[in-house]
This record gives structure tokens, sequence and C-alpha cells, in this order.
């Protein structure tokens, strides 16, 4: 059995996370951290979870464990050493956050405003898409989860940039996510009141945390508009794409081969487009292709997937068994 260890095992993320894990054939959940709820057990907070102390940063042996999964907020102080701790002990880490997602501090640096506060660790990690990156991962000691709303860009966007068949490098991507993106902590926008029967456009026009990772995986530029949608769980994309003219339906489908045996991408069939309602709850990546226009190569994909599994936890769990040798479906299926 592998040892593991959550440091925000409260959060939404790490709720999901551990509801995964307890399923897990390999794997045993050896501390969980909480800040608010430090002290209790997880079954105070979460009444029909497993009676599972919560500790705080400081009391978690990481000493005690094999993996750690650190679903903290990115600006949580505690991180950067905590990951550095982690690593120098020789122990492997997923790291929720955007903090290690980018490869290039200049990169980094160039769209925050600001360098990397540990550039060596950016360097080392890997970006976790295991449909992308599948061997980097298997030999990686720190792996930076995904970002929830680029995956519904990159994975669509993938094959046919792999194919060549990109004409206009400048895509729109046209998103909207469940209050859950938002995390559990506080905000005013994620308020019942606030999202509740409304439909709204945020961070438009403006640097998107999650813009570099979909431009650094797909090399194209990319127009992003996020939305809140007044739903707990899911996102679903709309992506406008401009293919080589004259390409055709079957052309384009071709390039999705790649995706054949991929146990959480769903190519849906010609005519289908993915809903919510299709992904939430599961560990899916669900995809329709429209053709709009033969002539001038216009499609339009519509991608869906579930936040806080695909999106976050279950992606989490799907590198934590490449890196520790399991079937890479194991308890996610
Ligand atoms: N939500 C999503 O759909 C999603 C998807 C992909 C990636 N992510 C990323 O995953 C990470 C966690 O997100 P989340 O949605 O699970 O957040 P969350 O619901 O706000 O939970 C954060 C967890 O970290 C704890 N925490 C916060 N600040 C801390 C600090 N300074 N020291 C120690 N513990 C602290 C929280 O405890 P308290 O409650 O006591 O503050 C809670 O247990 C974030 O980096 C987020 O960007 C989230």
């Amino acid at each position: 059995m592998a040892r593991i260890g959550i440091y925000g095992a409260t959060g939404y993320t790490g709720y999901e996370l551990i509801k995964l894990l307890v399923r897990h054939p390999e794997v045993e959940l050896v501390f969980a951290t909480a800040r608010s709820d430090a002290g209790k057990r997880l079954s105070e907070v979460f009444p029909t979870m497993i009676d599972q102390p919560l500790v705080s940063v400081e009391q978690a042996d990481l000493h005690a464990v094999d993996l750690i999964f650190t679903c903290l907020p990115h600006n949580a102080p505690e991180l950067i050493p905590l990951v550095q701790r982690a690593l120098d002990a020789g122990k492997k880490l997923i790291d929720f956050s955007d903090t290690f997602r980018l490869n290039d501090p200049d990169d980094y640096a160039r769209r925050r405003g600001r360098p990397h506060p540990a550039p060596e660790l950016l360097v080392a990690a890997v970006y976790g898409l295991p449909e992308l990156h599948r061997e980097a991962i298997r030999h990686a000691q720190l792996v930076a989860n995904t970002g929830c709303y680029p995956l519904t860009a990159i994975l669509p966007l993938w094959p046919l940039v792999k194919a060549g068949l990109i004409a206009d490098p400048e895509v729109i991507v046209d998103s909207k996510s469940g209050v859950s993106g938002a995390g559990r902590s506080l905000a005013l926008k994620s308020h019942f009141g606030e999202a509740h029967e409304t439909f709204s456009a945020y961070n438009i026009g403006r640097v998107h945390r999650h813009l570099g990772e979909m431009e650094q995986e797909t090399g194209l530029q990319i127009i992003f508009s996020p939305h809140l949608l007044p739903v707990y769980r899911g996102i679903l994309s709309t992506i406008y794409v401009k293919l080589q003219p004259g390409i055709s339906a079957d052309q384009v489908r071709a390039a999705y081969a790649l995706y054949r045996d991929e146990p959480f991408i769903k190519l849906l069939p010609e005519g289908r487009l993915p809903e919510l309602r299709h992904v939430q709850q599961t560990m899916y990546l669900a995809m329709g292709l429209q053709q709009v226009d033969l002539a001038s190569g216009r499609y339009i994909i519509v991608s869906a997937l579930d936040n806080l599994l695909k999106g976050a936890s279950g992606q989490a769990v799907q590198s934590m068994n490449l890196m520790l040798g399991f079937p890479e479906p194991l308890g996610l299926i």
C-alpha cells in the first residue's frame, strides 16, 4: 500500500480526492490537513466521510508518506516551503494550484508581472496531463495538476494541432463553469444570492490565470471568456476554430484517433454535443465536433467535464497511479 498525505483536505478538491482515495485499493490515507477545522475529525466536517483526524500543516508528518497532494490555494504562504521540504525529503508530490504549471520562468514572469518564487521547482515540475505527458509524469517527482478550464480547451484542440489542421492560430474558447470552480472559501460572487438564477462573464479581456497553460500546451493564441453558471459542478466550453479550408468532417474526426485508447476521453458521434449532465460526477472529458462551413474550414467544438474530477482530483489520481506504477485508471472507473 502506498501511503498518502493531503494538505487542504477540507476544500472542494480535497473532499473529492478523499472520496476517491478511500475506494482506491492500493493506497492508504496517512494524514489530512485543515486550517480552520484542524483538531476535528473529517466526519465532523462532512458527516458521511471517514473518521480521519484533521491536523494542521505543522503537525502533518511528511516523512510518514510516499506521495503528497497539496490542495491549497495558489497564494497560501505555506505552499512553496512545503513543496520544497517534501521534495528534499524525497517524496513525490502533486500540486493542485497553478504555481508550477508553466514550464518557463520567463513566461511566468511575463504573464504574472513578477518573477516566479521558486523557478528551480517550476522547471522541474511536469504538467499533469496524462494524455499528453504520460511518460514524463511516470518519472516525475513534482507534478503540477492541470487547471479545470484549460483541459476543456487543450484536450479538444491538441489532435488538431498535432495533425497540422489549424489554419488560424487565434482560437476563441468561451467557457462556463459551475460555482465549485471557485473553491469552498467564502467569496461574494459565489454566494447563493449572487450566483443563483443569473449568468455572468468575469475576467473578460484580462489575463486569466488559466490562459498560460492553454497557450503553452497548444501553441495557439487563445481568446478566453470565462462565465459563472448557477450550478455546483461542471464546465462546458464552446471553441471556435478555423481549420484548413476544404478539410472534410471525416478527416477532422480521424485526427482524434490518437485518443482511441484513452479511458477518460469521449468523442461523441456526429450530431451529438455534450451537456454538463453527461459528465457531472464522472471522470470523462466529452466533446462534440460541428462543422460550420467546409469552404472556410470553420468548426465549433463543445467540450465538457466535471471540474472536481477530470478537472482536478480525478486527474490527480490518474497521475498518482502513473507515478506509483499502478494501472492508470485504477480506482477511477
Ligand atoms: N475547485 C476546483 O474546481 C479546482 C479545479 C482545479 C484546481 N483547483 C485548485 O485546487 C486548489 C484547491 O482548490 P479548492 O477549490 O479545493 O479550494 P478550497 O475549497 O478553498 O479549499 C482549500 C483548502 O486549503 C485550506 N487552506 C486554505 N488556505 C490555507 C493556508 N494558508 N494554510 C493551510 N491550509 C489552507 C482550506 O482550509 P480552510 O477551509 O480552513 O481555509 C481548505 O482545506 C487551488 O489551488 C485551486 O486553484 C481547484
